[in-house]
């Protein structure tokens, strides 16, 4: 259990605003950014931006705390890991109006953001963020830097690869595996399990992204793909 006195939070922007939010909430007594786009961003809000990565590495000692705030997944697993390698304290944030079972495992450097449920045995991977109002069933297993966006819902013991993002509002059906490094898009339906570095979208979900053009352009290829019945009842 960290002393929640002083929090460096890397990554001084929008998502970092949600995070140094929680921080305040929860009890952290000061906030301090780090930034690579530092000195042109010398401030976030009211709060200083100090320096960038490799100012961080070397005043570690003066933290009791560090996250990373960095919405894009595989920065934020980079940034994480960096600091991680320095032996830095990495904390997890839960907003004091989300409900996390304590039977639930969350990865140091996650954030549970306002109206979240993260319900009994999930395990979240290193650098999860459950965004707004999203929940997370029993069971689930995610790897490192997943992301659920504001909304979205994804069922009991679903599976989720390494830095896939699901998107604002999605639904996940329970039992699923979605690879890593997937794309679900806002409100899409997943139903089936979803191969590695796939974007996705629609009810049910289906392929979108540039290597799946074929699979756009013929529906039933998408649909084989994702092991779903034609609409006709054949594949
Ligand atoms: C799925 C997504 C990643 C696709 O982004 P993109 O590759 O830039 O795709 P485009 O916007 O160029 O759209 C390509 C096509 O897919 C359609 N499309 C895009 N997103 C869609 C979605 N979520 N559901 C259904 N169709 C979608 C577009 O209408 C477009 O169709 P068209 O070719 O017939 O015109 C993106 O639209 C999305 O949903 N992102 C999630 C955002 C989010 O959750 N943000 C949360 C922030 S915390």
């Amino acid at each position: 259990m960290s002393n929640r006195g002083h929090l460096a939070i890397f990554g001084a922007s929008g998502h970092g605003k949600v995070v140094a939010d929680i921080a305040m909430q929860t009890g952290w007594r000061e906030v301090t950014f780090f930034d690579d786009a530092w000195p042109d961003k010398s401030c976030l809000e009211h709060w200083p931006v100090r320096g960038g990565m490799a100012v961080l590495l070397n005043q570690l000692s003066q933290f009791d705390g560090v996250m990373v705030a960095i919405g894009h997944n595989a920065v934020r697993q980079a940034k994480l890991e960096t600091l991680a390698r320095a032996d830095a304290r990495l904390v997890t944030l839960v907003h004091p109006r989300a409900t996390v079972s304590p039977l639930a495992r969350l990865g140091a450097g996650t954030v549970v953001v306002a109206g979240a449920v993260i319900n009994a045995f999930a395990e979240l991977g290193m650098g999860t963020i459950v965004n707004t109002s999203a929940t997370v069933g029993h069971d689930c297993r995610f790897g490192p830097g997943v992301h659920v966006g504001p909304g979205a819902n994804v069922a009991g013991d679903v599976a989720v690869g390494r830095g896939s993002w699901i998107g604002v509002g999605a639904a996940v059906r329970q039992g699923v595996t979605i690879g890593e490094g997937v794309m679900v898009g806002a409100g899409a339906a997943v139903v089936a399990d979803i191969a590695d570095g796939l974007t996705v979208a629609g009810v049910p979900a289906r392929p979108l992204a540039q290597e799946n053009a074929t699979a756009r352009d013929d529906p039933a290829v998408g649909r084989r793909r994702l092991g779903l019945a034609s609409p006709q009842g054949r594949s």
